[in-house]
């Protein structure tokens, strides 16, 4: 437990600062044994604000055998307890919304009102849900035979590893550690090389609360500090969330040790909206789907809409005004609706593929909304959000995730062409369908191959909903307290004979 109380620090270059360097293990801020580091870039100028400590497989060891021996005692404790301190660390997380909201726009260029705020408060919400689930840990009792008194009952794994990307890495890293610790395990946290910042000082806040060594992060890049994670004897279970590639590498890292993973990965989520949908609604809930706000960087993005051929011209020139009518600019400047991509590898491969829908003939590219017009933002990677028309589904475009501002929309005849479409995809995380016709929504949900249907609405990621996709989404769920019984805790059976 870190003896002094934190307070908020609302100047985030001066708490990028204070950050730089440290990996939290034991519940110490530390360098990484080698003492390397690497740059935390802004990437709405491309400023240097920090440099992240550079963990590699002799800092995985510290933090597993910290974990390993604070686990121990904290199996031990009631789970309500462990909930309620949870939800203690949810509470004093609220006192830094502000503080984690500023540092988490400079370091990834999310728009601080519509994004890296309501990230801010989610985490922190996230913690209290887990957290009063603490008691429902509960097991079975099984009829067997007279004389015998069977039993389950459910168990913490250990030590969990958890790597996170950089998109939301707060929620992202809520879903994970909250679960995992209420049900007794103790983390170690791998976060993105992008972001390394926010999450270490939500994670630095939560052990004012917790015991040293429940909890700890480290950062690093995936093959010097996430693989040893994954690889590490003492881990027990691992949680991923990012790309299918790395995912597969994961899976097949744990598939050695024999250990239990929970993979969310990729989408290209479809929207199919119908001639009879209410045109409003569904091009609202296409701006709230695509994540425009996001820069489109959301596994869930909505980024195949197939629109029925009717109103197919109203809803694309509907979407486009709306998108127009978004600012571009400054992330910490409250009037800004859309901020940067993260970094210019992910700047790259979103212009490349912008590029490839240009040259795909019949296609045509609507650039909406417009370049910051400040000079200091110059060298931000800004991508103007683009609405394509035109492109197939079996273009590139339509098959593979871009994870940027680009979304694609597809003219469909009827109800059954849009089905085999939006169905005919490797991903398969969420799809939504945009009818008033009652029979055809509820078609539509028993057909769409996806973890999550939603009709006539777009929400994203609701504490006590599962989520989780299928086929190369990924594997198991999140979010809900079924997700804290599967995904970390294991089931012992118990078997009294009283005869
Ligand atoms: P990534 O999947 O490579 O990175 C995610 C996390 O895995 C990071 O913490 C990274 O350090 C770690 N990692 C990388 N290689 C590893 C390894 N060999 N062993 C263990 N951990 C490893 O994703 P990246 O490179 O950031 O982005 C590439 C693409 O992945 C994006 O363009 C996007 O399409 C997709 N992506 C999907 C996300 C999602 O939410 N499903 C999130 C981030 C990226
Ligand atoms: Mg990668």
């Amino acid at each position: 437990m870190l003896q002094n109380r934190l307070e908020p620090v609302l100047d985030p270059r001066a708490l990028a600062r204070e950050l730089s360097n440290k990996l939290l293990i034991d519940g110490a801020l530390v360098p990484a044994v080698t003492g390397r580091s690497f740059p935390v870039v802004n990437p709405a100028t491309q400023e240097q604000i920090a440099v992240a400590a550079e963990g590699t497989a002799p800092d995985v060891d510290v933090a597993v055998q910290a974990a390993r021996k604070a686990q121990k005692a904290w199996a031990k404790l009631a789970g309500r307890e462990r909930g309620r301190l949870v939800q203690e660390c949810g509470r004093l997380l609220n006192e830094h919304v502000e503080e984690i909201a500023r540092l988490i726009t400079l370091e990834t260029g999310k728009a601080i009102r519509t994004e890296s705020r309501v990230e801010a408060g989610v985490f922190a919400d996230v913690l209290v849900f887990y957290g009063g689930l603490g008691s429902e840990l509960k097991g079975e009792s099984v009829p067997f035979k007279p004389g015998m008194l069977t039993i389950t009952q459910r168990e913490p794994i250990g030590v969990v590893g958890a790597i996170i990307p950089w998109n939301v890495p707060l929620l992202l890293m809520a879903l994970k550690i909250a679960p995992a610790l209420v049900a007794g395990n103790a983390v170690v946290v791998k976060s993105a090389e992008e972001a390394p910042l926010a999450v270490l000082r939500a994670c630095q806040i939560m052990n004012q609360v917790l015991p040293p060594g429940i909890l700890n992060i480290l950062s690093g890049d995936g093959p010097g500090c996430g693989a040893p994670l994954v690889a590490h004897k003492g881990v027990g279970k691992v949680t991923f969330t990012g790309s299918v590639e790395t995912g597969k590498l994961v899976y097949k890292m744990a598939a050695d040790k024999l250990i239990p993973v929970t993979l969310e990965l990729g989408g290209k989520s479809p929207m199919i909206v119908m001639g009879d949908a209410d045109l409003d609604k569904a091009v609202e809930g296409a701006v709230i789907g695509m994540r425009f706000t996001r820069q489109g960087q959301s596994c869930t993005a909505a980024s195949r809409i197939f629109v029925q051929d009717g109103i197919h011209d109203a809803f694309v020139a509907k979407l486009k005004a709306k998108v127009d009518a978004m600012k571009m600019g400054d992330p910490l400047d409250e009037a800004t609706d859309i901020g940067t991509i993260i970094s210019k590898q992910q700047f790259d491969k979103v212009k490349g593929y912008i590029k490839l829908g240009e040259e795909t003939p019949g296609a045509t590219a609507l650039r909406c909304s417009a370049m910051p017009a400040d000079a200091k933002l110059g060298r931000g990677y800004f991508v103007q959000p683009v609405i394509f028309t035109g492109v197939a589904n079996d273009n590139r475009l339509c098959r593979e995730e871009i994870f940027g501002p680009v979304t694609c929309i597809l003219k469909f005849r009827d109800y059954e062409d849009a089905i085999r479409q939006a169905n005919d995809s490797e991903y398969g995380l969420a799809a939504t369908i945009w009818t008033r016709d009652l029979k055809t929504a509820l078609d539509a949900t028993q057909r769409l191959e996806a973890g999550l249907v939603q009709v006539n609405q777009n929400l994203v990621v609701q504490a006590n909903m599962s989520y989780g996709g299928v086929k190369s989404s990924g594997l198991g769920k999140e979010a809900s307290l079924e997700s804290m019984l599967e995904h970390f805790t294991q089931k012992k059976t118990i078997i009294l004979n009283l005869a």
